[in-house]
């Protein structure tokens, strides 16, 4: 069965690994630390904060922003439950509001409408890698005071107007899970200008202690800490920085392959009826997953089709305000429900062979008869 994600890894991480394992420090230390200046070098921004995964980027930078107990926070319900499990930790309340059916990005006219004296924050989705209209979205948020959370999940690498995700709004969470642009086994950042922000959500990450126990072992008196704020045990490890540092040296190849695929997709799909391509910009992307909407009711069909054949398929996302936790947030979603039930989720990794494209492609094309 072809896979639908698959991490690249090998040689250049093991020897990356072994060199944390000669010094013996394996918690968070200069690995981490070089890591972060990789990617911040990378994106062009000022604060990288490394973190363990995703999740826990979403759910400290939701905190240090002072989301708390009866704030609202928008955020579409089609995307992964991560973000939105950080909100209700946090005592705070989730409204869901639709996608683009188009693009799958956040409804920015929806998300106005749902805009309320309590809302805190916002949460978009960068769907897959394709950026959110930023300029319009920050817009209508800070003219009201509110703050844009982006979960940058997808979008390691893509663009917006030229200028890389993570270094354009107030913060920005990543994800180096293992199926990601990069991974690092598992890790999130949480990149940002701002620099006092950035240093509360770095106490935070160290369980509110002033300096880290990397910090300490530097310095006369090593034992010594206190515990300044409220916090979290989320800092990333010296092993996953490792992997990571490997990784970023891959990356510019990595999205290179992921956009032929994602074309090659685009072109051989272009006019087959019964199914959609999404409106997205490739140029600006380096996209994670490649998703296509079929038509009508035959989306389970055409993954069972497809499993038939050797392609493994999946769905991304139920939307959350249909999982049995979030149910008393629910709210009236029609665009959502309806393009759900058109998604699916093709074979999209770096190790694809052309062969591997091939199968996927004649798999789907022969489920709609051509
Ligand atoms: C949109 C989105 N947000 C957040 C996350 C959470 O990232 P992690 O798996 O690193 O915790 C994911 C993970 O797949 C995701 O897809």
């Amino acid at each position: 069965m072809l896979q639908a994600h698959r991490p690249s890894i090998g040689a250049e991480e093991l020897e990356e690994v072994r060199k944390v394992f000669e010094t013996g420090w394996l918690g968070m230390g200069s690995q981490v630390i070089e890591f972060e200046n990789m990617v911040k070098d990378y994106l062009g921004v000022r604060n990288v904060v490394a973190v363990n995964t995703g999740s826990t980027a979403l759910h400290i930078a939701l905190d240090a922003h002072g989301v708390g107990p009866g704030d609202e926070v928008i955020t579409p319900s089609l995307t992964f439950c991560a973000g939105i499990q950080g909100i209700i930790s946090l005592g705070a309340i989730p409204v869901f509001c639709e996608v683009d059916p188009d693009t799958l990005n956040i409804d920015l006219d929806d998300m106005a409408k749902r805009m309320t004296p309590r809302t805190k924050a916002i949460m978009p989705v960068h769907y897959c890698g394709y950026a959110c209209d930023m300029d319009r979205l920050l817009g209508i948020a800070h003219e009201k005071d509110v703050v844009v959370i982006e979960d940058a999940a997808h979008a390691f690498g893509s663009t917006y107007k030229g200028k890389k995700i993570g270094s354009i709004g107030d913060a920005a969470c990543f994800s180096f899970d293992p199926i990601k642009n990069f991974t690092c086994g598992e890790g999130g950042a949480v990149t940002l200008s701002d620099d006092s922000m950035a240093d509360r959500i770095r106490k935070k990450r160290a369980l509110g202690i002033t300096r880290d126990s990397w910090q300490r072992q530097k310095k006369a008196q090593s034992w010594y800490y206190e515990v300044v704020t409220q916090g979290y045990r989320y800092h990333m490890s010296n092993i996953n920085a490792a992997i990571g540092i490997a990784q970023l040296r891959k990356l510019e190849k990595f999205i290179e392959k992921r956009k032929e695929i994602a074309e090659r997709y685009n072109a051989a799909f272009k006019g087959v009826k019964g199914i959609k391509i999404l409106k997205w910009e490739l140029r600006e992307m380096a996209p994670f997953m490649y998703i296509l909407r079929v038509n009508g009711d035959r989306r389970d069909e055409m993954m069972d089709f497809l499993a038939s054949k050797g392609v493994a398929s999946g769905v991304h996302y139920i939307p959350n305000h249909l999982q049995p936790f979030f149910s008393k947030y629910a709210t009236e979603l029609p665009a959502t429900e309806k393009v759900w039930k058109e998604i699916v989720t093709l074979p999209l990794f770096y190790d694809m062979t052309d062969d591997d494209v091939e199968l996927v492609i004649r798999a789907v094309k022969e489920f709609f008869g051509c």
